[in-house]
């Protein structure tokens, strides 16, 4: 159990959450690294080790950091990443470059530059005026480049308006109009620079049906048989991309073999079907990886009674480390750690410290009676897309990130400082 109660406290994976308050300091950021592992363990279960040429890319954008690149790396898996900083993360972590996938609808020139010296693994084209950038870094270097690329399959998945990519308006992937899509795949086909291997599909996050990924892929598959029957030529590789769905509240979590299984058996039989090898399978999970790996222990401050309203508790984080709430309305679970066994019966709405309105984490949350200032509020399932959206707004210093395992903890990413936010501000002589 990576969550447990003892003596009146909430635990996590072995560590007592109150003490690492006190040791760390709030607001705080705790990663269990027992829980990112059973994931990859069942990922190998029920997919690498069951179907043969399968990949793991994790996201790294639900959660990005130098020792969560190791902990990839340590347990076999690839890094899906989308940006210069996520790279550099990666080559300080000695992450292998044949293992990074490099995702992004708008990879500036000077991020192609350096993921094509560095050597990582493919690019997945999402830009129709990518693969000329690709090309000419390639020739400077003097190494050809592996690509897929990411079409919009034109499915609309059932989650939040903004989370949703798979559909046809959407700013990813390439649109599959044959006047657009086709010369995209011949440009590659016939670049002496870049290998072509295959197509690539995100349908959204935070998805529980297993239908929208199938009918994805079928479109995937529909324009596989084109490329072959346009140009000869057989894709080695699809990747499914990510969005596995995780608990926040009371969603239920399924396995990734109810994603997967029919996925490769459609891949299977559509392989058959057009008459090419099955190609290798390839996902790229991120929250599903680290959500529930991750929690945030606050301290709590003032307290607000509004007679006949609302009871505001404040803690001391809020947006600017869980933007969230406010993003895309998203609901969480929590508990007061320091009276973790305690029976909640006050309805409380629990707000961060920033000057907007909106700066609320739980709203209408029902906690022990009698909260009180120096409480140690913890919620659960922010590991992912918590730190990596993490903003100063406020100039707030961005929380650290705790490490634990078994019992054990340590930083992962130490508590950025007030002088660190200002660290690049110039005061102009014009001033
Ligand atoms: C291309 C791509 N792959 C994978 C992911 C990860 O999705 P999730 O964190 O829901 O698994 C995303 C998320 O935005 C994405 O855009």
């Amino acid at each position: 159990m990576i969550r447990e109660i003892k003596n009146g406290r909430l635990f996590f994976d072995g560590c007592d959450t109150v003490e690492l308050a006190k040791k760390y300091g709030t607001p705080i950021y705790v990663m269990s690294q027992t829980d990112i592992e059973s994931r990859f363990d069942e990922l190998k279960r029920d997919f690498t080790d069951k179907y043969p040429n399968t990949r793991v890319a994790y996201a790294s954008k639900a959660f990005c950091t130098v020792g969560m690149y190791k902990i990839c790396e340590k347990n076999g898996i690839s890094i899906d990443i989308v940006s210069l900083g996520e790279l550099i993360a990666a080559e300080k972590a000695g992450f292998p470059a044949e293992r990074i996938e490099f995702n992004g609808n708008n990879k500036l020139p000077a991020e192609i530059d350096k993921a094509v010296r560095y050597g990582v693994g493919r690019f997945i084209v999402d830009g129709l005026q990518e693969l000329p950038l690709i090309e000419a870094a390639a020739e400077k270097y003097q190494k050809k480049v592996n690509v897929i690329i990411r079409i919009t399959p034109g499915v609309a998945a059932s989650t939040h308006d903004y989370i949703v990519t798979g559909k046809k308006d959407s700013k990813f992937g390439i649109p599959l109009d044959d006047d657009i899509f086709l010369p995209v795949v011949k440009q590659a086909i016939d670049s002496p620079w870049i290998e072509f291997l295959g197509l690539h599909m995100h349908i959204g996050s935070q998805l529980f049906e297993n239908d929208a990924f199938i009918k994805a892929l079928d479109v995937v598959m529909d324009h596989a048989a084109k490329i072959k029957e346009k140009f000869g030529v057989a894709i080695r590789e699809v990747n499914f991309g990510g969005g596995f769905g995780v608990k926040y509240t009371d969603e239920v979590r399924k396995p990734y073999s109810f994603f997967l299984d029919p996925l490769m058996a459609e891949l299977e039989k559509r392989s058959a079907e057009i008459g090419i090898e099955r190609p290798a399978a390839v996902i790229e999970p991120g929250r599903s990886i680290v959500a529930e790996a991750g929690i945030t222990l606050y301290t709590v401050g003032q307290i607000k009674d509004i007679p006949g309203l609302r009871k505001y508790v404040s803690i001391d984080g809020g947006m600017g480390d869980n933007i969230r709430v406010a993003l895309y309305q998203a609901e969480y679970d929590a508990v007061i750690a320091n009276k973790a066994d305690a029976e909640a019966t006050e309805t409380v709405t629990v707000c961060g410290k920033c000057c907007e309105s909106g700066d609320i984490i739980l709203t209408d949350f029902k906690i022990p009676a009698g909260v009180e200032a120096g409480d140690i509020l913890a919620t659960f399932s922010t590991g992912a897309y918590g730190y990596s959206m993490a903003s100063n707004y406020n100039n707030n210093p961005i929380p650290g990130v705790v490490l634990v395992k078994d019992g054990q903890s340590d930083w992962l990413v130490k508590p950025q400082t007030p002088e660190q936010i200002i660290q690049n501000n110039v005061v102009p002589d014009f001033i």
